[in-house]
């Protein structure tokens, strides 16, 4: 232990008997211990033909005269998640993604065969938006895609032709192909997943069985000359399904495997999953706690992989997170609103990815546009940006900054007899020296005062955003779509090498340093 890690420590030890009793939360940072940045692609999305994520969501047709779009895609979604900066975007599934066949989806559009979508109300689609459709809005985004792959119900052969169309330069059948459909230079896609939910919705696989389809499937993929690597990412686990991540690990080559994926939802019960936003204190409780499960998640997967793979080459990708209600409207199409608990959520959950940033490389939140907890919800011409999408914009900061170890000496949220660590963190260190530290106090009813000690780092000014509202359900809406959004926050105290605050109940603060 280095000497600065010492006197953190020991700083620790000294203030924890006094801490215990009375109700202050005491944070040690490292500014100078950081070893593992924070990969940008923790603040990842996930688009799916769901409901209305992208028909009547992305993407509103070319010919819509009403909702102002740039080849069909709406110009309001694209500006909300350039201001976000998002680092990715996955697609066309989830479920969906193993039943598509891409090959449908290029070509004139008057031309495509339809889709009726299995998984998700049985709609019929007409493939108008597809390959090129999704790349040409990653690129008018910033964003890297990420394909999902079918294996379920598609081939090799499919998926190879994939990634030629996709990433070959030179002359080759599916370069060609593209090219007549008006695309010269290839796309240069890194992100492939090979199958979604192998388990589940993507074949009813077991780990043994599907491992070996992964071998064969991943062994194609690469070779074609868009100059960039690409990274396979194995079907990963359902939330504590430990021997899948154990067989993937152990069976698959790790240099046929750059990644393997993780999906956990907070969810009450699957089968009664509570309102979205009328929810009572208990189901509040228990999605923070499902939210927060995620850290032994990520620990216990990551232990597994550790044991395969010490130097850490294979990533964990938190592909599909997020919460999971019964919204009133979601009949099939999973739409729910969006409240400050879906925001103690996602920063909750951020943090637990931004102190994993050894191992979890990439997270895609479930979902970015009208589907589960969505960043974005539209209504014909409106569109609002959801609390969610204030955490992550406050949280932007943590994009590839250097990721600092926090010791933090807790107090419990207690309800009926049950409890939760009220305050969680993470902290980073940017390109330009900015320390930023992300505070969520989950507390119901109590605010939460706070003493941060920082070590190895001399203290300037700082400044400070907040995310809180009057009611854990208050939610913006489209008649009231500025209700929940952030504000500067003040009330702190900077003195030498600590920050002393107090963070309101159910609320979020942002500091920079
Ligand atoms: O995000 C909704 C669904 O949840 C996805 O299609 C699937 O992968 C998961 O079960």
């Amino acid at each position: 232990m280095k000497y600065t890690q010492w006197l953190c420590l020991l700083w620790v030890l000294i203030c924890c008997p006094i801490a215990a009793q009375v109700d202050t939360v005491r944070i040690a940072i490292n500014a100078d211990q950081g070893i593992d940045t924070i990969n940008r692609h923790i603040y990842g999305h996930f688009a799916e033909h769901l409901g209305r994520c992208i028909y009547g969501g992305f993407y509103v047709g070319e010919d819509n005269q009403v909702i102002a779009n740039t080849d069909g895609v709406r110009n309001d979604i694209v500006d909300a998640l350039k201001a976000l900066k998002i680092p990715n975007l996955r697609w066309p599934g989830g479920c969906f993604a193993d039943t598509y066949h891409w090959k449908d989806g290029i070509g004139p559009k008057s031309q495509r065969p339809t889709i009726v979508n299995r998984w998700w109300g049985g709609t019929t689609e007409d493939n108008s938006f597809g390959t090129h459709d999704f790349l040409n809005l990653c690129e008018i985004l910033d964003t890297e895609p990420y394909l999902s792959a079918n294996v379920g119900s598609g081939t090799v052969q499919e998926l190879i032709d994939w990634v030629q169309y996709t990433n070959h330069g030179g002359r080759s059948p599916m370069a060609d192909v593209r090219r007549s459909n008006g695309r010269d230079e290839p796309w240069g896609v890194t992100y492939w997943g090979v199958g979604n939910e192998t388990w589940g919705c993507g074949g009813n696989m077991t780990v043994e069985y599907y491992a070996n389809i992964y071998r064969q499937y991943a062994t194609f993929m690469p070779g074609w000359s868009s100059g960039k690597e690409i990274v396979r990412i194995a079907s990963g686990a359902s939330s504590s399904d430990y021997h899948w991540t154990e067989v993937l690990m152990r069976d698959v080559p790790h240099k046929l495997m750059e990644a393997v994926a993780l999906h956990h939802y907070s969810v009450i019960d699957w089968s009664n999953k509570g309102p979205d936003i009328n929810f009572s204190d208990d189901q509040y409780f228990t999605i923070i706690e499902n939210a927060l499960h995620m850290e032994e998640l990520i620990t216990r997967h990551s232990t597994i992989m550790d044991k395969y793979d010490p130097e850490k080459k294979v990533a964990l990708f938190v592909d599909e997170w997020g919460a999971w209600y019964d919204g009133e409207e979601n009949k099939g199409v999973l739409y729910q609103q969006n409240t400050m608990r879906d925001a103690m959520v996602a920063g909750s959950t951020l943090n637990i990815f931004n102190n994993h940033a050894d191992r979890v490389k990439m997270a895609n939140i479930a979902q970015t546009v009208n589907v589960l907890q969505a960043v974005v919800l539209t209504d014909e011409e409106k569109m609002i940006l959801t609390p969610t999408y204030h955490v992550m914009q406050m949280y932007a900061v943590h994009q590839h900054a250097l990721q600092l170890p926090i010791h933090i000496d807790n107090t419990n949220y207690e309800h009926n007899g049950h409890s939760l660590p009220a305050v969680n963190v993470s902290a980073s260190t940017d390109r330009e020296g900015k320390t930023h530290i992300s505070i969520v106090n989950i507390d119901l009813e109590q605010s939460r005062p706070l003493v941060i000690h920082i070590g190895g780092e001399e203290l300037g000014d700082g400044s400070a955003n907040i995310l809180q509202s009057e009611n854990i359900n208050d939610h913006n809406s489209f008649d009231q779509p500025n209700r929940i959004h952030p504000r500067d926050f003040t009330e702190f105290v900077i003195s030498e090498d600590q920050i002393e605050l107090t963070i309101p109940p159910f609320s979020l603060v942002v500091l920079e340093l």
